[in-house]
């Protein structure tokens, strides 16, 4: 068995799997403090297995940004460290299973990934610094909430349109490619008097209308516009899903969101790692 570990800026994420890659368990918790957070979702993951774990788990292949910081042996099992661009590539492409794709990570921050020959080409391509800390930040300040469920509530019960501009409202009508309806200026119409749920939703709808749009340029350039992959925390949200899809169709890239996308980069990292050791 081996265990792929994500130590994000927000979440770290883990998951057991067997030798031919089934996946047995998965866990996730706040990244407070890196360690702290790796063996508490390690723990979680060796309930299964028992006491006698150190002779059954291989070792564990960590990528995320905070991977730097939990040392070369975590609870007695060697430490593996995965650069967490090549785990975000061959974590989405396994999860989708497709030959070629443009992986994009939506997680604290966005990253992009382009895949190509079934992996054997993984190159970072483009990535924005709006994402999920985006949503949390502004809605920490503005809406004085912080956590994500209950701002996705929000968004849910509110209306972007009551805070941001169209294209109808501006030009009287479609333009170019885009329709009436389409955002011409994310909440520009937000005042002192806006309601918390439409600033929600405003808020969701700028940072998933923001990645949509990045995702489709990137992926028509590179031509893999039939396959964007949306993995990490965000694609979660059925909000920001819907959103993240809407956009990329409207500006001609096909987006989907696989199953266990959370887990992409802890499932790369684990699927590297394996095969460095063979
Ligand atoms: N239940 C949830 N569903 C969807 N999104 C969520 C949920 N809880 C938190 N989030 C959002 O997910 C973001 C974190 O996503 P993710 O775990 O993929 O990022 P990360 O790996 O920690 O960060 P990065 O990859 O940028 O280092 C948070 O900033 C928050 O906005
Ligand atoms: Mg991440």
């Amino acid at each position: 068995m081996i265990i792929g570990l994500d130590v994000g800026a927000s979440l770290t994420k883990g998951i057991l799997i067997d030798d031919e890659l089934r996946l047995l368990n998965k866990n996730i918790t706040p990244t407070i403090e890196p360690k702290k957070a790796s063996v508490k979702v390690l723990k979680s993951l060796l309930k299964k297995i028992g006491s006698d774990y150190k002779g059954k788990v291989k070792f564990i292949a960590v990528s995320g940004g905070g991977s730097r910081f939990i040392g070369d042996r975590v609870m007695g099992l060697s430490v593996r460290r995965v650069n967490e661009i090549k785990s975000i590539g061959l974590g989405g492409l396994m999860l989708s299973d497709k030959e070629e794709c443009l992986v994009v990570s939506a997680g604290t921050g966005t990253a992009m990934v382009a895949v190509y020959e079934n992996g054997k080409i993984v190159r970072h391509a483009c990535g924005t610094g709006v994402g999920g800390g985006t949503i949390i930040g502004l809605s920490r300040r503005i809406l004085g909430i912080s956590d994500f469920k209950i701002l996705e509530e929000m968004a849910l019960k509110g209306n972007s349109n009551n805070v941001d501009l169209t294209v109808g409202e501006i030009v009287g009508g479609p333009i170019g490619i885009v329709p009436a309806n389409a955002t011409a200026s994310n909440l520009g119409k937000l005042t002192c008097e806006s309601r918390a749920e439409d600033i929600a939703a405003g808020i969701f709808n700028m940072v998933s209308q923001t990645i949509g749009v990045l995702a489709a340029v990137t992926a028509k350039a590179l031509n893999l516009e039939s396959s964007v992959i949306l993995v990490g925390m965000l694609p979660k949200s059925r909000v920001i899903s819907r959103i993240i899809c809407e956009t990329t169709s409207l500006f001609g890239a096909k987006a989907i969101v696989p199953g266990d996308c959370e887990f992409a980069n802890a499932f790369g990292a684990a699927v590297i790692a394996k095969q460095e050791v063979i």
